[in-house]
């Protein structure tokens, strides 16, 4: 084998996976063969998360069942819903969301058993509780866990009503539905590859989810969209968008919100985003998010040659949805796990240990002393 490190991994193919097909060349997104403008366009965040775990596309009868499965497991257990509103408000959302998963995964059914059929049940429960941890976590609208998750609404729809203060209108769940779909799947990114390396020692799916939502939380992945957030208020703030990156740029500081590992052009899911950010903002009056993110965008382009990812325009658009900002990266999780569920079950289902090497750069040979002789 040669010699040749890369590091981060960048540019290895790391396994063969069915899920998701990232063209770096075109910019082409598509989950299991389909494109995300067709998704996006045209299907329930639901129907994804079916597509993603099962293969292909449901039938209306099998569609009907996945949901009623979704909106029948969505109640997660009242005593960890009670801890996690007792979880001081200072504490970072997605480290309380981690605790949250591994509890859940102490008392899921089917804790010990790694079989497909196994992995899917936890799949959908994880997916369905997602949101109700969530509500539990918010810290600006308190809930009553017996009844917010049981309505049958859409996922999308059941994240509005459960997070923001306002009833949420069509444009509004269809913005969060096609946010939801974006978030849900990227091959191997950062915290997919870490569910897969977990689950590669055949452990579960709960603690594969851990790991995941560990590798998530970071600014250089899911962070980035809380991120994006606290610069646009601080330019609003500042008044003058050039200098503020002027500024960061003099600092050699990221501009959170734009460059991507694998694309380094146009990301169609900001093309698509960006939309729903517009319009958003003229629905709500509030155009000045938008106006401030296309001059970020018109000089990182001109200037610095980034493009925006996902992040930079979903920022906006959680917050013209009156979604909390702490709870922006837990927002990527409710719509990811689809995601890093589907790559655990292909993980289990073709297993090989994930075990790389490194090439030894430290010290060698050294003659060992005694700690009673050590003088130094
Ligand atoms: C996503 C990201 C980690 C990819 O990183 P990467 O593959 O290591 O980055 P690249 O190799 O493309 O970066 C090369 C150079 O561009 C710079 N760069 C990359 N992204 C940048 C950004 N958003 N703002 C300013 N400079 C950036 C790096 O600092 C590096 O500069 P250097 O060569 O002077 O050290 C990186 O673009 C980033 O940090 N973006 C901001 C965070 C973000 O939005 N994350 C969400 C990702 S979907």
């Amino acid at each position: 084998m040669a010699d040749q490190v890369y590091h981060g991994l960048e540019g290895v193919l790391a396994a063969e996976s069915a899920i998701c097909e990232v063209d770096h060349e075109s910019g082409g997104l598509r989950y299991r063969g389909y494109a995300i403008e067709d998704l996006t366009s045209e299907a329930a965040f639901e129907e994804v998360v079916y597509l993603l775990l099962m293969g292909s596309l449901p039938n209306h009868k099998a569609f009907s069942a996945f949901q009623e499965e979704l909106v029948s497991s969505r109640a997660i257990p009242s005593h960890l819903f009670d801890i996690l509103q007792d979880i001081p408000t200072a504490v970072n959302r997605m480290d309380a969301l981690r605790t949250a998963v591994s509890y859940l995964g102490m008392e899921d059914p089917d804790h010990a058993l790694n079989t497909h059929a196994a992995n899917l049940r936890k799949a959908i429960r994880l997916t369905a509780q997602m949101p109700s941890l969530l509500a539990a976590l918010n810290v600006y609208k308190k809930l009553d866990n017996n009844v917010s998750p049981r309505t049958a609404q859409s996922h999308a729809e059941h994240l509005l009503t459960i997070l923001s203060d306002e009833k949420p209108d069509a444009f509004s769940v269809k913005a969060l539905n096609t946010a939801l779909i974006l978030y849900a799947e990227h091959e191997f990114n950062a915290s997919t590859f870490a569910a897969r390396v977990t689950a590669s020692s055949l452990s579960d799916m709960h603690s594969a989810v851990v790991s995941a939502i560990g590798t998530l939380k970071g600014p250089l992945h899911g962070g980035a969209n809380e991120a994006v957030m606290e610069m646009l208020v601080e330019v609003d703030q500042l008044g003058d968008v050039r200098q503020y990156l002027t500024n960061k740029f003099s600092k050699k500081e990221r501009i959170m919100g734009f460059g991507h590992r694998v694309l380094k052009k146009e990301d169609p899911r900001s093309l698509i985003i960006q939309q729903y950010a517009k319009e958003l903002g003229e629905r709500k009056n509030q155009q000045k998010w938008y106006d401030l993110s296309t001059q970020i965008e018109k000089i990182m382009r001109e200037e610095k040659g980034f493009y925006p990812n996902l992040d930079f325009y979903s920022a906006s658009v959680f917050f013209l949805l009156g979604l909390p900002a702490p709870l922006y990266t837990p927002l990527f999780v409710c719509s990811r796990i689809a995601g890093w569920a589907a790559h655990v079950i292909e993980q289990h289902d073709q297993n090989r240990l994930i075990r790389p090497r490194c090439r030894y750069t430290g010290a060698k040979d050294l003659a060992f002393t005694p700690l009673s002789e050590r003088d130094f």
